[in-house]
């Protein structure tokens, strides 16, 4: 069994993007990502945090707005024009979940496409699936990456992903299909469960459920990754019950080191690549 190291392949992508963002920035092109966080979730305070650090360890600008939880939809509209229409701008990221009372579809509507670089959007979400090049959603690009980076075979392989989230669930089923895997998405109202995960031999676990996946639903030598990040006992763990299944397969993604830091490597990414586009 190997441990993939996602913090190891995120340090590599941001190296990478820093080399880009030094030419850009020579050219007169500083690629800048504008934050905005709603409201006082502590996790996302902390996910915020680290994707602002990431801009500054590769030499993007940041602009982050943090504000309180009962602003209103036209406040958040707003600021997000006026980030639309900022040419200092490359990239603009809403931190979800956004406070119940806000209509997320509707606000993350607003961000102007080229800028999407959670690639959130109607249209980037279209693009997915039509296998058109776009900004792709960076979870998921994130564990594509990593299958990659650890020349983990795709093509013709059985992937199942638990969970339909619109952020991970449904864009990662699309992004296993592009790179020709046989999919099947399972959920909270799947029946059987643990007979479709234990024919994965990619499995992609996001349902915000700690610990969930045991030992007896997967299948021996099975590729494993664990999108969630939650609390037992104040403890960090994955979706997986990462002591009782990591004797069982050949890869698996730790919680924390795994995915987390993949996903804050891809947004740089993305904001670098926006960044590029808009300079030609
Ligand atoms: N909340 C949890 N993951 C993400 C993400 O990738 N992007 C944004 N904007 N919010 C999130």
């Amino acid at each position: 069994m190997q441990i993939i190291n996602g913090q190891a392949v995120a340090a590599y992508i941001k190296q990478q993007a820093k080399k880009e963002c030094e030419v850009l920035s020579e050219a007169g092109k500083t690629p800048g990502l504008a934050v905005i966080i709603v409201g006082e979730d502590p996790a996302s305070l902390v996910y915020v945090k680290n994707k602002i650090t990431a801009c500054k360890e590769v030499g993007i600008n940041s602009f982050c707005y943090k504000l309180p939880a009962d602003t209103d939809e036209s406040t958040i509209s707003d600021l997000i024009e006026k980030f639309n229409n900022d040419q200092n701008v490359d990239g603009i990221l809403v931190q979800l979940p956004l406070p119940k009372t806000l209509n997320e579809r509707s606000i993350l509507s607003k961000i102007d496409v080229g800028k999407d670089v959670d690639g959130f959007s109607a249209e980037q979400m279209g693009k997915l699936l039509l296998g058109e090049g776009c900004l792709s959603s960076c979870t998921p690009s994130g564990v594509i990456q990593l299958l990659k980076y650890y020349n983990i075979p795709i093509a013709g392989k059985k992937a199942v992903i638990v969970g339909r989230s619109n952020t991970v669930g449904k864009p990662m089923a699309l992004m296993l299909l592009s790179e020709d895997a046989t999919v099947t998405i399972c959920h909270s109202r799947t029946q059987n469960l643990s007979e479709i995960t234990k024919t994965a031999d990619i499995l992609v676990v996001a349902i915000g459920k700690g610990k969930f996946i045991k030992r007896d639903m997967i299948k021996e030598g099975a590729v494993v990754i664990d999108v969630g990040m939650n609390r037992i006992d104040g403890k960090l763990c994955g979706d997986v019950d990462f002591d009782a299944v990591s004797e069982k397969c050949s890869f698996i993604t730790p919680v924390p080191g795994g995915v987390g830091p993949m996903t804050v490597a891809m947004l740089i990414n993305n904001t670098v690549q926006s960044a590029k586009t808009r300079m030609n």
